[in-house]
């Protein structure tokens, strides 16, 4: 959480620093604040809530052309103008933005009390300023007081400083993970920055650091050492950008815009890794994973959110396809549950951003234990596609809005496809299985872009589950996840109270609270146990409560026996819970619009937690 941005160039770093914060702030949105070197001194403007009340604020722009900005997501110290970043030493010449938690702060800031040092803020960051502070008076520059710092430092962080003693450079440190750092190398400027969101649209050519590696930043570029000082080479990567999936266009959320990318981001991401004509898998990223799939054993999978409903149908699909015991697991109980783990058990990671510190922690529990590991990740050189052996890419394109929904759906077909690859490898699979597979998949797209199209018909639907309180969601068997998902999206946009539940568990307590205005939406498609689902809902009508199906287009009697059906095209049962998830997702969108909630930054959250 937090969005980190440094500037160091030869152009006015303002409009550079606010736009990159106008990237960055679906990161966090509490409070922003940018640092500007000017002549001598430097200007620092802070402002509690969003990004625009800072930019109304700003009356002088300085004309500096080093600067560094922050939006943030508050830990410690409620949102204000006191707690935004950036924050200054006692003396006014060091400045400091951080993303992450400082773990000791309570002793760190008795110890820098004691030494005299006052505090303005109530936040843990502020206590960076003033260890730098202490380093530089006692004559260290700012990459060695920065380096000196972090040794210091309990728990992750990712730190930005600059001081007035060296205005020329920026210094940079990743500590475990508090989310990325990542270089961006320009034209006589360099750019620090937490995500390549506010990188890109200044250089496509990139390196990240890695974890306890620090960087002293100039216009020149940068010279990077561990926090112990041991010298390291960084390798620099070219990013390609794809400037529209940055852009709302002609919609007025990201969120319905992007709902509206998932047939084109679908296609893009199951013919990156397959082909019809030859039927045939194509996973150039699974490095020396893909030699040792045939030994695995047992498949766990991890995420959190909407990427963990992805991986409880990555779940399914491996234990269908081929025939490998798997299990989901939420990455944060994963982490701290000392799981049994060898050499023969496959980790597959699944996170949009690959920044997740939950999943990261279970990453490195899963490697300290010798797993063999595979990320599903839609950001290109993310940190979990630095830990695990193998990367599968989903090309869904940059995510920008909170809730996510082209990412979903890109992560369940990566991981029907690595799950088809799997069971390749065990032999587990025919080629005319796969083929049969792979023409399902090519469908797909097509069926979502139907669904998309009807979005009129669902807005009268969404206006009466607005005035819900709260909403059930049910499904069973793949329907299962698509209800967790259906749930998790109508909260976090609408702040309705949602829960989703195996509708064969209704009868073990929640249908308690069923009664009329306590609505439900059944995922009722042609899936195998689309009987059972049947009597589940007629449970439900039967003690009054109203019930929304989502059926298969043409199934007449089931949506005649609902409140009201939402018809998806027919596609394999495997891939259902694709279409079923889209009309899920528009329905949140409608109703949060309806209610006029914040669709695209939702109150209290952040797109990639990097907290714990
Ligand atoms: C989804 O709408 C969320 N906002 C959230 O649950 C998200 O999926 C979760 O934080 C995991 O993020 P990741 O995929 O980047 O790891």
């Amino acid at each position: 959480m937090c969005g980190i941005i440094g500037y160091v160039g030869n152009r006015p770093a303002v409009p550079i620093l606010l736009q990159a914060l106008r990237d960055l702030e679906y990161r966090g949105y509490d409070s922003a604040g940018i640092a500007v070197l000017d002549g001598d001194g430097v200007s620092i403007a802070k402002k509690q809530g969003k990004l625009v009340n800072l930019e109304s604020a700003l009356s002088n722009v300085p004309a500096g052309t080093v600067g560094i900005g922050h939006t943030r997501w508050a830990t410690h110290g409620r949102p204000s103008d006191e707690n935004a970043h950036p924050h200054a030493s006692c003396d006014g010449r060091t400045m400091v933005i951080h993303n992450g938690i400082v773990e000791n702060y309570a002793s760190l800031k008795e110890e820098l009390s004691a030494r005299g040092h006052a505090f303005r803020s109530e936040t843990d960051t502020e206590i960076l300023a003033h260890l730098l502070e202490e380093r530089i008076r006692e004559g260290a520059d700012l990459f060695r007081a920065l380096r000196e710092t972090a040794r210091r430092l309990e728990g992750s962080q990712a730190i930005v400083a600059m001081s007035l003693d060296e205005p020329d450079v920026l210094a940079a440190a990743r500590l475990g993970n508090a989310g990325g750092v990542v270089v961006g190398f320009g034209n006589g400027e360099t750019v620090v920055a937490s995500d390549l969101a506010a990188v890109l649209p200044i250089t496509q050519e990139v390196a990240f650091l890695a974890d306890g590696q620090v960087a002293r930043v100039t216009s020149g570029g940068i010279e990077v050492a561990t926090v112990d000082g041991d010298p390291v080479r960084l390798e620099r990567k070219r990013i390609p950008i794809d400037p529209v999936t940055a852009l709302k266009g002609q919609f007025p959320h990201f969120m319905l815009k992007e709902i509206h990318e998932q047939p084109e981001a679908l296609a893009d991401t199951i013919w990156s890794l397959a082909t019809l004509d030859p039927a045939a898998l194509y996973f150039d990223d699974l490095g020396s994973a893909a030699a040792r799939l045939a030994q695995v054993e047992r498949v766990v999978l991890i995420g959190m959110g909407t990427s963990l409903h992805a991986a409880m149908l990555g779940q399914r699909y491996i234990e269908a396809f081929a025939r490998v015991p798997a299990f989901a697991d939420n990455a944060s109980e994963f982490r701290y549950r000392d799981p049994v783990l060898d050499g023969r058990t496959l980790v597959i990671s699944v996170s949009q951003s690959g920044e997740t510190v939950d999943v990261l922690e279970a990453m490195a529990v899963a490697r300290a234990a010798g797993a063999l590991q595979i990320t599903v990740c839609n950001t290109e050189g993310a940190q979990t596609t630095r830990v695990a052996e193998g990367t599968v890419y989903t090309r869904a394109g940059l995510e920008r809005g909170v809730a996510s929904t082209k990412c979903f759906t890109a992560a369940v077909v990566a991981l029907y496809l690595l799950a088809l690859r799997l069971a390749m490898a065990k032999g587990r699979v025919t080629e005319a299985e796969l083929a049969g597979h792979l023409s399902d998949l090519a469908h797909l797209p097509g069926a979502v872009a139907t669904i998309i199209a009807r979005r009129d018909a669902l807005r009268g639907r969404a206006i009466q589950l607005a005035r819900a309180e709260h909403v059930l969601f049910l499904g069973r068997g793949l329907a299962y996840p698509v209800a967790m998902e259906g749930a998790l999206k109508l909260k976090e946009v609408s702040y309705i109270h949602a829960e989703g539940y195996a509708a064969g568990e209704m009868k073990h307590g929640p249908i308690a609270l069923i009664e009329p205005a306590f609505p439900t939406v059944a995922i009722a498609t042609q899936h195998a146990l689309r009987s059972k689902m049947v009597s589940n809902i007629e449970q439900i009508q039967a003690r009054g409560g109203p019930v929304t199906a989502i059926v298969t287009e043409g199934d007449d009697e089931l949506a005649a026996l609902c409140d009201a059906a939402i018809a998806v095209p027919p596609v394999s049962p495997w891939l259902e819970p694709v279409v079923a998830v889209i009309p899920l997702q528009l329905l949140a969108y409608d109703v949060a619009v309806h209610r006029g909630c914040d669709v695209d930054q939702p109150r209290n959250l952040a797109k990639t937690v990097t907290v714990e």
